[in-house]
């Protein structure tokens, strides 16, 4: 965390990133691959320390957080540094919209006093943001939260999301994966305008 990072460092770390997670940071709307633009640089860092401790399971990514793939310390602020300056795609993975009251009802009682009203998280106490996540990801989490695959998971979270039901989730996912990031986060690019590029 105190390590002063280089963003050009980060970004050639961040190439074996690319692969799963999209040069851009979208990862894929069907869930697969969580969107990682945008976060919160402590977030990212504590996720990546997370998952090379093995406290959160993660076997397709596991070999590539590890420092002989990646660096150390100084390239985990590289890179986290960088991918928090990459902006977000809003076309991201949603639900079927049949039960956003409920979902909203629910993250307002429940999850706006960590991860705040827009979902944008809080950098000092590294809560992720979780607006304009991938439904699909956001869905496995809140499953994974509760059924304990996710050991690094905030205890006072984990009380609550142990009280929910598969309703609760998907209605909490639905309404999460579409709250907007503030306009500066904002990608103004589509994913054809960056399938045009590629071409
Ligand atoms: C082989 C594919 C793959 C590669 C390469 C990869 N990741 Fe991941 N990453 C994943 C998957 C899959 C998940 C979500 C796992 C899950 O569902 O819990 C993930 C999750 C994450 C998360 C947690 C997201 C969140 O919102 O909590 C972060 C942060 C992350 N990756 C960063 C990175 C960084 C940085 C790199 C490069 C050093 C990287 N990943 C390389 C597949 C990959
Ligand atoms: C006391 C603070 C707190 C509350 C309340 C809370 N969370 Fe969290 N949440 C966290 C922290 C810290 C993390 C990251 C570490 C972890 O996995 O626990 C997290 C992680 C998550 C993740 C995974 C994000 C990712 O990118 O992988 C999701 C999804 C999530 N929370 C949803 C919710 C929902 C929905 C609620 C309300 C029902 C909620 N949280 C309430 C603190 C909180």
């Amino acid at each position: 965390m105190l390590l002063p990072p280089d963003y050009e460092r980060g970004r050639k770390v961040y190439e074996i990133c690319a692969v799963c997670h999209m040069p851009e940071g979208w990862g894929t709307p069907n869930g697969a691959y969580p969107q990682i633009a945008g976060q919160h640089r402590s977030v990212v860092i504590k996720q990546l320390a997370d998952i090379r401790a093995r406290n959160r399971d993660n076997p397709s990514m596991y070999p590539f957080a590890i420092p002989e793939e990646i660096g150390g310390a100084q390239s985990i602020s590289d890179v986290s540094h960088y991918i928090e300056t990459l902006r977000m795609t809003t076309a991201t993975g949603k639900g079927d919209a049949t039960d956003l009251q409920h979902g909203q009802n629910l993250y307002q009682q429940h999850c706006t006093k960590c991860h705040g009203n827009q979902g944008e998280g809080n950098f000092a106490e590294a809560y992720p943001s979780i607006h304009g996540q991938h439904y699909n990801y956001l869905l496995r989490q809140l499953n994974w939260i509760q059924n304990g695959k996710r050991r690094n998971g905030n205890q006072e979270m984990v009380k609550i999301i142990n009280e929910f039901s598969m309703r609760d989730f998907k209605a909490l996912a639905d309404y999460a994966s579409r709250l907007l990031p503030i306009e500066k986060k904002r990608s103004p690019y589509t994913w054809e305008d960056r399938n045009k590029m590629k071409k």
